[in-house]
């Protein structure tokens, strides 16, 4: 059915601003608590959307085949391969971040974060969908992430709302309609790995990989946010993922991904999958970014 939807010409249809912004539509509608009355309307939608959103998802696998097809797949030379992505992943050590650190206007750094909050979709709804019928090892980790993202139980701790009063503090207004596809599509991805139960695996690679990168892009975000004016307490969402995130991602690598994948290791070609094509979508981020503030790449 998939290859019904790739385009003739080689140009996708789905890495595109219309067809990202109605996936994030009807995930948002999707994702939310509603009624049993609004079923029938959504569940014709769903199907439809459902067989675009696998099509989507299997372009982005059809980019990053070959690359995750070399990983091993040996549980510790996997973990070496894995964390070998920090440096030669898709779009690490962008420059970006060094400039925005370090020469971005207050209105240059807040519409790269206008843009990334709208594209933000929910690390911790992500670990709890992603944790279903895991594996114990894996589940327990995916647990303790996912505690940490509660603030382990303080509301002031909670890493959601926490991303939310940085908006509020920076006057954004993240909609979908104002943000581009790119930035779209990373969370319509995410969203598609964490709900669709086939990409389990790519999934648990992809909120790793996020683990694994996030502390660089957030040190140089905070430094940003230092820079314009903001305070400790108000640039902290950046601050301590910066500093946490080092330790989730050790301990989902030890945790969550070698043991499943020393029991199946099928598993460490769809975990790579899943990282490469997270990178791939925070790649073409990047060299969208550069492009709207007028950087080299
Ligand atoms: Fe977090
Ligand atoms: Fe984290």
């Amino acid at each position: 059915m998939a290859t019904r939807f790739i385009a003739q010409s080689g140009e996708s249809q789905f890495l595109r601003q219309d067809f990202q912004q109605k996936l994030s539509h009807w995930n948002r509608q999707k994702l939310a608590p509603g009624f049993p009355d609004d079923w029938d309307m959504q569940f014709r939608d769903d199907q439809a959307m459902a067989r675009l959103e696998h099509a989507f998802m299997e372009e982005l696998r059809a980019q990053v085949r070959d690359r995750a097809a070399q990983a091993p797949t040996d549980p510790d030379d996997f973990i070496a391969w894995f964390e070998a992505l920090k440096e030669n992943g898709p779009g690490q050590n962008d420059a970006l971040f060094p400039w925005l650190a370090e020469q971005a206007s207050r209105d240059e750094v807040r519409w790269f974060l206008t843009q990334e909050a709208a594209g933000e979709a929910g690390f911790d709804d992500l670990v709890a969908l992603t944790q279903v019928k895991l594996p114990t090892s894996a589940k327990l980790e995916l647990a303790r992430n996912y505690w940490d993202e509660m603030g382990r139980g303080n509301e002031r701790g909670m890493h959601g709302p926490m991303l939310s009063q940085l908006v509020e503090i920076l006057d954004l207004s993240p909609t979908i309609e104002t943000t581009v596809w790119e930035s779209l599509s990373l969370a319509n991805a995410m969203t598609a790995m964490a709900t669709q139960r086939v990409y389990a695996w790519h999934s648990v690679g992809a909120l790793g990989v996020i683990e694994l990168t996030a502390p660089w892009r957030s040190a140089h975000t905070a430094a940003a946010l230092k820079r314009i004016g903001l305070s400790q307490s108000e640039r902290r969402y950046f601050d301590l993922h910066a500093v946490l995130d080092v330790k989730h991602s050790r301990d989902w690598n030890e945790l969550a991904i070698k043991p499943v994948v020393a029991e199946d290791p099928r598993r460490a070609t769809a975990i790579a999958e899943g990282a490469l094509i997270r990178l791939s979508c925070g790649e073409r981020c990047f060299n969208r970014y550069r492009a709207h503030l007028g950087l080299e790449a």
